[in-house]
């Protein structure tokens, strides 16, 4: 089906467009109340993610509200845990808790590749979007990077240090590489899958990259989202480090399209280093808690910084549950604007 915007997916592949697109990371769920409305009516939120015609619900609603260029689609990264045989609980304003954690490599041997069919609910899902946003604007499909994932899948859970996870890695190195394989052979074929489903571009997060030093970053870190890079060939493929500002001239070389950039990292310098990627971001999340003029300027200010190199405007990390929609939207019109 022919995109009536394809704006995201023009910037993604390096082409020139009219004008930046833009849509926020965790535009979906966070912020909005018609989100929230959903989310009440339900058990939790694992309920919404297994519910194919909630979660692409969900999915549409800041196309709808916000004006995005994009919808990505409403579901989870811990979903490949749990699709491995590492089930998750999501608690109510604290997160996520995985009752039994990763310590040895028996625990690593008893854990399965995942298919896309282990995650059938995000596929459905992703169809029904599809056929509801009726070509309207692209969707995005995402996973966790491997070593994000094995951090929950060690930890437990959020951490202020990922100290064990961290640890593992001078410890138990060997079954390190095992079970990240095992994440990345997981996630491989669960892209696939949602590339078939509809997906028109896919993005890896690696939220925790910024806590691993330069060099177990390339051995832990990088090499296996590069075989993920360079598995997946249909679509556009984003590529998004935290915090890992002293990885970008090996992600450079990576097979990805489009790199994003956290609210830390230099632009010029990153327009440098990143010459042949679209970048994507990064806006301070924080910048949204201004006024309208303020959120206007400081917009205008970024977009400028980035004039003449391929890029897609979003935030340097998820937008904050707290974040006014109103202020999302002043946001999203200054770069249409602009
Ligand atoms: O971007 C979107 O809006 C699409 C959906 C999406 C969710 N999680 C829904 C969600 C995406 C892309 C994610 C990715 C995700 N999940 C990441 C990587 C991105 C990032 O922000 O770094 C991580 C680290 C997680 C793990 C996770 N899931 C945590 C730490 C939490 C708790 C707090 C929170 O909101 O982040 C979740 C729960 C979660 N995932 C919610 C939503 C909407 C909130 C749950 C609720 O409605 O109660």
């Amino acid at each position: 089906m022919k995109l009536q915007n394809d704006l995201l997916l023009r910037a993604a592949k390096g082409e020139k467009t009219e004008r930046t697109p833009v849509w926020l990371m965790r535009q979906a769920g966070r912020i909005l109340p018609e989100y929230r409305a959903v989310r009440n009516s339900l058990s939790g939120f694992k309920e919404l993610v297994e519910t194919p015609a909630l979660a692409a619900e969900v999915s549409l609603q800041p196309v709808d509200i916000l004006g995005v260029d994009a919808a990505i689609i409403f579901s989870d990264i811990l979903v490949i845990p749990e699709a491995m045989g590492l089930t998750y609980e999501m608690v109510e304003k604290k997160g996520p808790h995985f009752p039994k954690t990763v310590e040895t490599i028996e625990d690593v041997n008893k854990l399965k590749t995942a298919t896309a069919e282990d995650i059938q609910y995000t596929i459905d899902a992703i169809k029904i979007l599809k056929t509801e946003l009726n070509g309207r604007v692209p969707i995005i499909g995402f996973a966790g990077a491997p070593w994000t994932i094995f951090s929950y899948m060690i930890e437990g859970g959020g951490s202020k240090t990922f100290s064990k996870a961290r640890k593992m890695l001078y410890t138990q190195p060997e079954l390190a590489h095992t079970l990240l394989e095992k994440i990345t052979q997981s996630t491989i074929t669960y892209l696939k899958g949602q590339i078939a489903a509809g997906a028109d571009i896919v993005q890896i997060f690696d939220s925790w990259a910024g806590v691993l030093p330069a060099n177990h970053y390339t051995e832990f870190s990088l090499k296996y989202m590069a075989k993920i890079c360079d598995a997946i060939t249909e679509v556009p493929v984003t590529v998004f480090a935290k915090g890992a500002y002293w990885a970008r001239e090996e992600i450079a070389k990576m097979n990805c399209n489009t790199v994003g950039l956290d609210w830390n990292m230099d632009i010029a310098e990153s327009r440098k280093i990143l010459s042949d990627k679209t970048l994507q971001g990064n806006f301070d999340p924080c910048a949204l808690y201004g006024t309208f003029s303020e959120i206007e300027k400081a917009t205008k200010e970024m977009l400028k910084q980035f004039e003449g190199h391929n890029h897609i405007a979003n935030l340097g990390h998820g937008v904050y549950p707290d974040t006014n929609p109103e202020n999302v939207k002043c946001f999203i019109n200054a770069v249409k604007a602009y």
